[in-house]
């Protein structure tokens, strides 16, 4: 079995020009240009997570990437081809499409000779994914932080998706903070491990210190998966799609009410709006998978990525 997932993780080293199996997700707003740099210094692929591809955003990220070999991640369900095709201008090292059926989008990446990483929360979109030609699969979980489906934990997502699309490489997430995660990971069959709390809790990450504390002291019985956070934030996700976060306050008080908070949006648009500039970090949205508890600390996300084991010889 050792030899098996060696040869999973090497193929997948070979297929993204990596030498730790390790990728920093695309966490849209807190993975920029110095954090995807800093993971892939570390020998893995880091993703700046260029989220909605607004261009105004992209571009000084990718500059401050400073030519690093880095990867862009987007959200399928809300961008077309100009987002993909302005990604691709960057020259990402790979583009990571997360969140809905990519095979639209596909070809354009395709075409532009760049590596296909696809996110899948479920088998079907897993499917999809493969059907679409990704290079590489990552299997999300719903331990993960930030937003996925809510249906499916890792344990049993993650060997159904790599026999689904054998010989694909499959990488896990969700819940992934050190070794041990990604032994276990590469026990179930994955290729590689993709890490974005662990992250986030780290010196390049794009947020204020506070919040990178709280994920220092929170467990992951801290963290809820909820839509309140798109209520008071916008814009809301397609159906199936939660987010997990710290617990706070606001979704003490609405998860559970949703319809109640959406008809008082533009209050509740304001409520995170005067949190979020005035640096509450207790109320407004910090996202966070369950693995949460396995972070003690916040350091270079290069040694992070270093302390992982050479995925090729
Ligand atoms: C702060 C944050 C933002 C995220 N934003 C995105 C995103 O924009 N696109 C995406 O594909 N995934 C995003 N994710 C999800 C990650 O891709 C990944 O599935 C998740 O972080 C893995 O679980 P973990 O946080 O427990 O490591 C985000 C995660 C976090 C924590």
């Amino acid at each position: 079995m050792i030899d098996e997932a060696s040869s999973r993780s090497a193929e997948l080293c070979r297929r993204l020009g990596i030498e730790r199996a390790v990728l920093g997700a695309p966490m849209a707003a807190v993975a920029g240009g110095r954090l995807a740099a800093a993971v892939s210094a570390g020998g893995g692929l880091g993703f700046i997570g260029g989220g909605y591809g607004d261009p105004a955003w992209l571009g000084p990220q990718v500059a401050e990437a400073a030519g690093a070999r880095v990867g862009i991640g987007l959200i399928t369900w809300n961008v077309g081809p100009e987002q993909v095709a302005g990604a691709l201008a960057n020259e990402p090292a790979a583009l990571w499409l997360s969140f809905d059926d990519p095979r639209e989008l596909a070809p354009l990446v395709h075409d532009a000779g760049v590596p296909l990483v696809c996110q899948a929360s479920t088998v079907v979109e897993a499917e999809q994914a493969a059907e679409a030609g990704a290079a590489v699969i990552v299997a999300q979980g719903n331990e993960s932080g930030g937003h996925g489906r809510s249906d499916r934990a890792l344990f049993g997502l993650l060997p159904a998706v790599v026999d689904a699309v054998d010989p694909i490489p499959v990488v896990g997430a969700g819940g992934i903070v050190d070794v041990r995660g990604y032994q276990a990971a590469l026990a179930l069959g994955a290729a590689g491990v993709s890490l974005g709390t662990r992250l986030y809790a780290s010196t390049e990450a794009l947020d204020v210190d506070a919040a990178k504390q709280r994920l220092v002291d929170a467990g992951g019985d801290d963290t809820v998966r909820s839509v309140v956070y798109d209520i008071a934030r916008g814009p809301e996700w397609p159906t199936g799609y939660t987010g997990r976060s710290l617990r706070s306050p606001l979704t003490d008080d609405w998860i559970g009410r949703e319809d109640e908070m959406r008809a008082r949006r533009p209050e509740m648009e304001e409520l995170h709006r005067r949190a979020a500039a005035d640096g509450d970090v207790s109320l407004r949205v910090v996202w966070a998978g369950e693995g949460v508890d396995g972070i003690s600390d916040i350091p270079s996300a290069t040694d992070l990525v270093a302390a992982f084991p050479l995925g090729r010889p």
